[in-house]
Order: structure tokens, then sequence, then C-alpha cells
């Protein structure tokens, strides 16, 4: 059998007339920036998210570089300030930071669920930390109870990462979690809910942030052609925000399937020599963004599996903190992160996906020695 790691046509196609539909749609409109396929889009998202306001951007990158700027300029950082981010992140998370002429500090991660260790964070705050930047990663909530304690008591801004997880999924006591800044999402074509090509927003309560972001992704401006601060472009297209629009209607459900298969994993993999994520437990507490596995032998196992027609990616194999674009933090040990980046292997998992195909992964992994 011949899986691929991710084949979006696939992912794609039970979608297809629905997805034709809005882009077609969005060519007869005449209207392919703003408008009202935008402002449909973002009310939804908004409101699947719980929150007030949502501005869409060209990326998740982008969304998160506004997210940052915006707050930058509203609290007044100075250059260099620092931020408390995970260090078990795509680099995005650290290039946003940056860009903005902000320090990124990485912050170790927990052992049992792989995003930021609150434990971690206290140790890490001094008088230039402004804001800490949880990551969501591979889809799992991060502790966003404690963390919004931490911030409180030193008065830090949340800045959080949900470029893994659609929707903001943060269920704290049955609730969404409230008290975060500024929240960014990537609808990079892979992710839970993917354009098809790429495209992001931020979401907020924070009105003055809003409309800040947006101006600042508008070239700065609100108004054409006057422009208050200096900004950058950043739109999502309407084709793209469109194609969300059917994309959102289906995530639920896709969310569902994608624990279905983790929890079909969890209990199916036997084989001593792989770690389950989150030791095979909670598969409910996750949009399954990716399935990571983890092994000791991971280049035997990924071989292994390749030989038998399986592909695979590694989320990820080099650490930001390790990075030759962040040499300034090369020094840095973070043993968590470091001994995830060296065992992790993302299984095959996504709508596309079928029993018949997960099981066959299943019995090539455990024959694995
Ligand atoms: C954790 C994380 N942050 C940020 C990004 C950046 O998103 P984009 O590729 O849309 O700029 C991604 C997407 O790949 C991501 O996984």
């Amino acid at each position: 059998m011949n899986i691929p790691f991710l084949d979006l046509g696939d992912v794609n196609a039970p979608l297809q007339t629905e997805i034709e539909q809005a882009a077609l749609r969005v060519i007869r409109s005449g209207q392919y920036l703003y408008g009202d396929e935008i402002h449909n889009f973002e009310q939804k998202w908004a409101a699947a998210n719980g929150t007030a306001y949502c501005v869409s951007t060209a990326n998740g990158l982008d969304a998160l570089t506004a997210a940052l700027h915006c707050l930058k300029t509203l609290c007044h950082w100075p250059d260099n300030s620092e931020v408390i981010v995970s260090a078990h992140t795509f680099i995005a998370s650290f290039e946003a930071i940056t860009r903005c002429n902000l320090k990124p500090v990485p912050c170790d991660v927990s052992p049992h669920d792989y995003n930021i260790d609150c434990n971690r964070i206290t140790a890490l705050i001094n008088a230039n930390t402004v804001a800490i930047m949880p990551v969501h990663i591979y889809g799992r909530p991060c502790d966003m109870q404690t963390i919004k304690a931490i911030a409180d008591s030193h008065s830090l801004r949340i800045i959080t990462d949900s470029c893994q997880m659609h929707p903001q999924w943060s269920m704290v006591n049955g609730q969404l979690s409230t008290g975060v800044d500024v929240t960014a999402f990537s609808f990079y074509p892979a992710k839970n809910m993917g354009a098809l090509g790429d495209a992001g927003c931020l979401i907020t309560d924070n009105k003055q942030l809003a409309e800040l972001a947006r101006a600042y992704c508008n070239y700065g401006a609100n108004v054409k052609y006057h422009h208050e601060i200096k900004g950058i472009n950043s739109r999502m297209d309407a084709v793209q925000a469109a194609i969300l629009s059917v994309k959102l209607t289906h995530l639920d459900e896709q969310n569902k399937l994608r624990q279905h298969q983790a929890l079909r994993y969890s209990q199916a993999i036997t084989n001593p020599l792989i770690t389950l994520p989150y030791g095979g437990r909670d598969t409910d507490k996750s949009c399954w963004h990716v399935y990571p596995v983890f092994c000791h032998k991971r280049q035997k196992l990924q071989e292994w599996l390749s030989a038998n027609g399986v592909g695979t990616i590694i989320h990820y194999p080099v650490p930001p903190h390790k990075q030759k674009a962040y040499a300034e933090l090369n020094t840095l040990t973070l043993p968590v992160t470091e001994r995830l980046c060296n065992t992790e292997l993302s299984l095959p998992l996504n709508p596309a996906l079928t029993a018949e195909q997960q099981d066959y992964i299943i019995d090539v992994i455990n024959n694995f020695t």
C-alpha cells in the first residue's frame, strides 16, 4: 500500500463542488480583495472562537507579527523587550518576535503535552519581559488558565500562536479560555482548516488592537491613501475567504474524525519501541493537527515506514534555538524540546485517511524492530 503523509487533493475532494461554487462566486463578483466574503468569514471565525473581532491576513506569520507589532505600539514596549515563547514550535513564532524588534526568550516545554512548561515561565521573567507566547503545538491546547495567572501576576500580555489549533479550543472548565490579548491562526493548506493557498488571521476582544491591526495590515491606512502609521500589505484574498467559509462548516466533523483516528492509533500501536503522544491518553483533548509518536530509533522507523509505502514528517528536526538563523540562542540547552526534536515522527492523520490505510500503518509500525 502507498500512503502519502498528506495528499491535499484527497482531503479536498469531498468538498470539491462546494469549493468550486465558492470560488466561482468570487470570480464572478469582481471583488477579489476586501468586500463581503472577507467580512463574512471574519464574522464567522470570530463567532466560532468566541471573540469579538477577527482581522484577516495573508498568512499566519503576518497575523503573529501584526499581533505583536500592535501590542508593542499600544503598550509602548521598547525595542528588544522580551517575549517568552514556547521553544517547541515552528520557526514562525520566533520570526514574528524578531520582525518586531523584540527578543524571543525560549521556554522549554512540558514532557507531558509538549506545550510551554508553565513551571519554567516565572524563572524567565525579568524587568524587560513584556509578553508570553504560548503555542498550541500539534493541536493540543496549552494550560491557558495557569499561563493567564502568571501573566496577570507580572502584568504581561499573552499572544497565542494557534496556527496548529483550529478553532481556538482552550476549553477550561467547559469555557473558551478568555483573557488572551490576541490569538493568531494560519490557514496554510495543510492545517485542520486549510485554505487553497496562504491565509491567516488574528482574533481579539480588544477593539483598539483590532482596528490598529486592520490598519497595519493595510499599509497603515483606515482610509484609502491616508496612512496614519507605517504598515505592511497583508490581505487575505476573497477566494480564500470564500473557501474557508466552506471549510468552517466541516471543521467540527473533521476534527472529530481526527480524534477518532488518534484514538485508533493510540489503542492499536503496541510496539514497545514507540512512545505514544500524551501517554496514549486524552485523545479528546486535541484537535490533532499532527499525530506525533516518539522513538529513539527515529531514522530507522522513518525508513521502515517509507520502505513499506508510508509517508511521515518530522515536526521539527531542529528547534528554533538551534537554527543558524538564531545563532544568538544556539548556546541554550532546552532538554525536553531537544529530545522531542530528536525522536518525533508524525504519522498520517487527516480526513482522507481510510480505516483500511490506518490498519495497514498500525501493522507496519507494530512490526518495526
Ligand atoms: C506553530 C506555527 N506558527 C506559525 C505558523 C506560520 O503560519 P504561515 O505558514 O501561514 O505563515 C505555522 C504554520 O506553518 C505554525 O505551525
